[in-house]
């Protein structure tokens, strides 16, 4: 955290390789809360491929300098300063000593070193190993670790690094150390080391070509009965990396940490993970099936950067989605095969639309607003700020498209030759392009746009039928339409898109395809080579006027733009062979419609639905060929952030009654299917977090969300009462809760204050049950008489609230600022009021998690003039107290 006046910008463009290398390191720690010393000895060389320095610069902050030595010899031209250490006078090869302290204990940044729950941990990436040592701290600077800990042994029994333990023993007073050595190159991010009272659940397996691999997962001693499914997720992880992409674990031990102070999700650090309890931690009394399934993708996740990042890293942060794109892309598809294998169409499908809702409702709008960036951005202020939906999401996608131009196999050859050339290399963005184009000798020049350009690409497809020829044409045209400012200044040219495209019959049935010039027909769904602005494709042998269905399994990260009828998406949403564009017809059909009566509320007219929606929505409802996982996200209207994202101007408060309309509209016309749909998924019996089994639990628990709607919501009092009480896991009883919660709003319940109280003192010592608990209520439906705000204020004042710990903050404050639209934009600005109290306490306390919670009100511009001014007021008023550079970043280009 710094306090200049305007912090400096770095941009791509200034990219120059170090000036020194580093051989080798060795770190000595001596672990105490309120002053850790560590002793760092480097060998380094002048880097050949550098131009000369005059002098040695390195990186460090907030430290305490000791001592610096050169060869052995105190160095007296050592400048220390606000952000390192400058020498002047340096040899070409050299030893190099620095001893120095930090402050653990008083690190409420969680970036370094930091104490949790009297545990150390540490967190590096993106630059946070400055604030453990001075060090050439940036990712293309790669070198063998040796690192001693020591400690307190009765208080730190555990202590774990990078690598192998190769030594270790008791010292004088109570101490002992341990002494690990990590074989492979890697950057300063990638360092950890964890010291404490912890315990593991331990697995011993073979990897593929038979080495023996010791695996633990290490908690706090009362959360052992939370690890099985980690573990469990981390072996399927190890063998689908070995089977999908030949890659194996090359380290004997591999092990995963849960903190429960943490910024973000987790941390690929070489050989020891450490993650987010809530990606670690699950039972089925404490974890919901959202949960389980995520704790099995962010194992995953974790785990694939070993290749993805660790062997091979990034030269510079403007390249971070060469890993992090690329690992989302792994962790999508590893999700995917454990849900449906290679050939359940509909299971993965399920996996599809899941990961497209958040890029387009989370993605889309940020690449609309004043953070929109390139894939690999051009210049930031703050890297720990560009760790965003379009460098993980839009990056996925953006790797996605390799495998829909080339096949699996062809992503595979790809993926081979990336290793091949480029295992213990730092390299860019552009060397996995060009990996993936050389191995399938294709021309990617074009496709590198997709990395250097922002905003989301607008298709417009027109289509023709000539009866008598036969011939159906498609005509493509790409664009941006109104971008924001910082996205347009990035625009060249067309992209390459891959533009997947089948067409349906009258019977619903895909017509063969053949386009002009093919000798026969292939296939039923193809991949056009969208590459100019405007482009026209022409059908052969098209026997009836056909229905298109465009860019089936969302095969681009783009806006398609096509006039459909309410009729043909309903006919789409009952036939179309591609699972994704059925859900995606019953969306547009949705969202048409959602859209229209929010326009409508924000002029106060009544509303009214058209019957052909409640018609198509009963039909898959009640389509038992379907999947019930598959039906529910059919039957879960569009978001109220995505639909107020839609509008000319958003408004929060239209779009909520819009949405609350239909819903309730959808419940009373469905009651009778809803209660058969709850009666007939309930799950009898132990419970498993298989895709299965959830999808069961979810449509169920949709039902009874949709009878809680209900003017009178007596049945789902009922149910939702007794499912409370019976549940045996979490998935249930959460949902019970959530429903008793919604019922209230309608007609008050003595159920639901009697069960919030309930599960309060159920799970008091489950730290994130209790996030759940206050996540719910923050995000519960207000009234003009119970505005969610009095709630809210009143639970920060709650003795389990916590404003450190960033799990809780998120639980309340983020879960009210972000996902409770209507309440957190009330017209009297009480909900920005509360953000900017809160942006300011925590950028105090934690930079990182206080610019998360700043983007809050990043699209200010976009919302009706009332909310705009109130928006615009209360970022002037952050931007004029904040101190760290990165709540400034975010402020400050939001109201540029
Ligand atoms: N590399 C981590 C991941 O797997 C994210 C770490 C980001 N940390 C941060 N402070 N920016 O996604
Ligand atoms: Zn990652």
């Amino acid at each position: 955290m710094t306090d200049t006046a305007t912090p400096a910008v770095i941009h791509r463009a200034d990219y120059a390789p170090p000036a020194f290398l580093i051989d080798s390191v060795t770190l000595e720690f001596d672990l105490v809360p309120a002053r850790t010393i560590v002793k760092n000895s480097m060998r380094m060389r002048r880097n050949p491929d550098a131009a000369r320095a005059a002098r040695l610069e390195l990186m460090g902050e907030q430290l305490e300098l000791v001592s610096v030595a050169v060869n052995g010899v105190p160095h007296a031209a050592a400048r220390a300063h606000e952000h390192g250490l400058t020498l002047d006078d340096v040899p070409d090869t050299f030893e190099l000593t620095i001893v120095s302290a930090c402050a653990p204990a008083e690190n409420t940044t969680l970036s370094g070193l930091y104490v949790s729950s009297d545990n150390f941990f540490t967190q590096c990436e993106a630059e946070g190993f400055r604030r453990i040592t001075y060090f050439l701290d940036r990712p293309d600077v790669m070198t063998t670790y040796t690192v001693t800990l020591r400690a307190d042994k009765a208080a730190y029994p555990v202590l774990l690094s990078n690598g192998n333990l190769i030594e270790e023993g008791d010292l004088a007073d109570g101490r002992h150390f341990a002494k690990w050595e990590d074989p492979f190159k890697k950057p300063s991010y990638l360092f950890a080391l964890v010291a404490g009272r912890l315990v593991a659940l331990e697995e011993r397996i073979k990897s593929v070509s038979g080495k023996e691999k010791l695996l633990q997962v290490w908690v706090e001693p009362h959360d052992l009965d939370k690890t099985r499914h980690a573990m469990e997720s981390l072996i399927h992880s190890i063998r689908w990396d070995e089977e999908r992409f030949g890659l194996e674990l090359d380290l004997d031990r591999f092990m995963i940490v849960a903190v429960s102070d943490f910024n973000m999700g987790a941390m690929e650090n070489k050989g020891l993970n450490i993650f987010n309890t809530k990606y670690v931690l699950a039972n089925p009394e404490t974890a919901t099936d959202t949960d389980f399934a995520n704790i099995e993708a962010v194992v995953g996740h974790e785990y694939f950067h070993n290749w993805t990042g660790n062997r091979v890293t990034c030269r510079d942060w403007f390249q971070l989605s060469l890993k992090e794109g690329l690992t989302v892309f792994r962790d999508q598809e590893f999700s995917a095969d454990m849900a449906g294998g290679a050939t359940d169409e509909t299971a993965r499908a399920v996996k599809r639309i899941e990961d497209v809702r958040v890029l387009r409702q989370m993605q889309f709008a940020e690449d609309s607003g004043p953070m929109a960036h390139p894939v690999r951005p051009e210049s930031y202020v703050e890297i720990n700020n560009f760790y965003t939906m379009t460098v993980y999401e839009k990056g996925a996608e953006v790797v996605r498209m390799y495998q829909t131009l080339f096949g699996r196999d062809g992503f595979r050859r790809g993926m081979d030759l990336y290793f091949k050339r480029h295992d213990g290399q730092a390299v860019a963005c552009d060397d996995f392009r060009l990996a993936l184009a050389d191995a399938n000798g294709r021309d990617l020049a074009q496709f590198e746009r997709w990395y250097s350009q922002a905003g989301t690409p607008r298709v417009t497809v027109e289509t023709a039928y000539d009866a008598d020829a036969q011939r159906y044409t498609v005509t493509l045209k790409q664009g941006y339409g109104d971008a924001a400012p910082a996205a347009r200044a990035t625009q060249k040219g067309p992209l390459l898109i891959p533009f997947a495209i089948g067409l349906i019959g009258r019977d619903g049935a895909d017509l063969p395809l053949r386009l002009e010039g093919e000798s026969a027909a292939s296939g039923t769904t193809r991949v056009l080579d969208f590459t100019e602005t405007e482009q026209t494709f022409t059908f052969v042998d098209v026997r009836e006027a056909p229905l298109p269905s465009l860019l089936r399994n969302f095969s681009a990260p783009v806006v398609v733009e096509y006039d459909y009828t309410a009729d043909e998406l309903a006919f789409l949403l009952a036939h179309d062979s591609d699972p994704f564009n059925r859900w995606e017809a019953g969306q547009r059909l949705a969202t048409r419609e959602l859209l229209a009566l929010a326009a409508r509320a924000a002029e106060n007219a009544p509303l009214q639905l058209d019957d052909s929606v409640v018609t198509a929505f009963a039909r898959v409802l009640t389509d038992e060929t379907l999947s019930p996982a598959f039906r529910e996200l059919a039957l879960m209207l569009p978001s109220e952030a995505y639909l107020a994202e839609q509008m000319a101007e958003s408004n929060p408060a239209a779009v909520h009654r819009a949405r609350q309309f239909v819903r309730k509209r959808l419940a009373a016309a469905l009651r009778e299917a809803w209660l058969a749909i709850y009666d007939r998924h309930r799950t009898p019996g132990a419970y498993a977090p298989t895709p299965e089994a959830a999808g069961h639990r979810g449509l169920k628990n949709l039902a009874l969300a949709y009878l809680a709607e209900l003017d009178d919501p007596a049945d789902a009092v009922k149910l939702a009462t007794a499912q409370y009480a019976e549940a045996n896991n979490m998935t249930d009883r959460a949902a019970a809760l959530s429903a008793l919660l919604a019922a209230s709003t309608s007609k008050e319940t003595p159920a639901a204050e009697s069960a919030l109280a309930d599960f309060y003192r159920r799970f008091e010592k489950e730290p994130l049950v209790i996030d759940k608990w206050f996540a719910l209520q923050a995000t519960q439906r207000g009234s003009a008489a119970r505005p969610i705000i009095d709630v809210v204020r009143k639970l920060m004042t709650h003795p389990a609230f916590n404003i450190k710990n960033p799990n809780r903050a998120r639980s309340l404050i983020f879960s009210f600022c972000s996902a409770n639209p209507a309440q957190f934009h009330a017209e009297d600005g009480s909900g920005y009021a509360f953000w900017a109290e809160q942006v300011i306490a925590l950028d105090a306390l934690n930079p990182q998690v206080a610019a998360r919670l700043a983007r809050a009100l990043e699209l200010w511009r976009r919302y009706t003039p009332v909310l705009r001014e109130k928006m615009r007021a209360a970022l002037e008023q952050v931007a004029s107290q904040v101190k760290s550079r990165d709540v400034r970043e975010i402020v400050e280009k939001a109201l540029v």
